[in-house]
């Protein structure tokens, strides 16, 4: 693998669920067509609307599920792997961990299962409860954890055998804002440190934000694919809110050009495709303007322009 190879790269992929047999070819396809890069060190955030299949797709990039058609590659190599698994972690929606033994007994059994033992075992525990500080629980049986311990608890089994990249399914769902932003804090320090190749998915879109790539899936189908910022630009404009002296010479601009507008006493609203266009209404009228605010779209304009739903829906 050099250094071009993608960490992920996914061809033309399509999935359906079910048993194979002749009947199978009826039963509906769950994933349509997918490709998607992922260079190494990225860390890319997945949304979509509940059932459109993110779930599905990091199961069969993870391996636990093979395409019905097309191809996954992880780290050069394609699925099923034989090496590549070994530097793949993994945070899965639901908790995995076993309720009725330590948090320390869970990182030892799965370190077990990819032959992390002895001296080093014991050093990359205390490197990960300290990542996660737990250090002080670790001792605890995980079913007296709170969800928030739970889902930090996971994040170091997920890292137990160092990977090289990290999948994490919602990894912050259903958390407090405080340890939510904690989770994050981590995912985050990874990406830096490590450089770890990171995929995500989430439904909150101040996580995805903060991504390096965003893929918006709908329908089993990827809609869309760029940066936070140029998905920002292509889907929302800029919003103005410009407070006048006097609002007729710039209502008249406004109208002329016609740009719809909304008005609360002298105070004048506007929507804009292009932040340039924004600009050279306010600098034909900075006379009268007396204050002004300009407002980019959010990613949640994004989510709701291209897939006409809200991100819970
Ligand atoms: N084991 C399964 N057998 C059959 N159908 C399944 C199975 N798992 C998921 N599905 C179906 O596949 C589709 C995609 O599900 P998936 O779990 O990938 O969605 P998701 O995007 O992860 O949703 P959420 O945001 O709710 O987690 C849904 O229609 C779901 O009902
Ligand atoms: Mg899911």
């Amino acid at each position: 693998m050099n250094a071009d190879t993608p960490a992920i790269a996914i061809d033309r992929v399509q999935f359906r669920y079910g048993r194979p047999g002749p009947r199978r070819r009826d039963i509906p396809l769950v994933l349509k067509d997918i490709s998607l890069s992922v260079a190494a060190g990225d860390i890319l955030c997945l949304l979509g609307p509940s059932g459109c299949g993110k779930t599905t797709l990091v199961n069969l990039i993870m391996g636990v599920d093979v395409p019905t058609s097309g191809t996954v590659r992880v780290l050069g190599e394609t699925a099923p792997f034989r090496t590549a698994r070994a530097r793949i972690g993994f945070m899965p929606q639901d908790d995995a961990l076993y309720e009725d033994v330590t948090a320390e007994e869970n990182l030892r059994f799965f370190a077990a299962l990819y032959g992390v033992k002895g001296e080093h075992l014991a050093r990359r525990m205390d490197e990960l409860f300290a990542f996660v500080r737990l250090q002080r629980h670790r001792k605890k049986l995980v079913h007296d954890y709170s969800g928030g311990m739970k889902r930090r608890a996971e994040i170091a089994r997920g890292l137990v055998h160092d990977p090289k990249v990290l999948f994490l399914d919602e990894p912050t769902t259903g958390l407090d804002p405080q340890t939510r932003a904690n989770v994050w804090e981590y995912i985050q320090r990874l990406q830096k440190q490590k450089n770890m190749t990171i995929f995500l998915t989430t439904h909150y879109m101040d996580e995805a934000e903060v991504c390096s790539q965003v893929v918006i899936m709908d329908h089993g189908k990827i809609v869309a694919h760029d940066t936070p910022e140029n998905l920002k630009h292509q889907y929302t404009g800029t919003e103005v809110d410009v407070t006048c002296a006097q609002t007729e010479p710039l209502e008249s601009a406004l109208q002329e050009r016609d740009v719809p507008y909304r008005k609360d006493k002298n105070k004048l609203m506007f929507h804009t495709k292009k932040a340039s266009a924004a600009l050279e209404i306010l600098s034909a009228h900075r006379g009268e303007i007396m204050d002004f605010e300009v407002k980019s779209g959010t990613l949640n304009e994004v989510f709701l322009a291209i897939t006409g739903k809200e991100i819970r829906e």
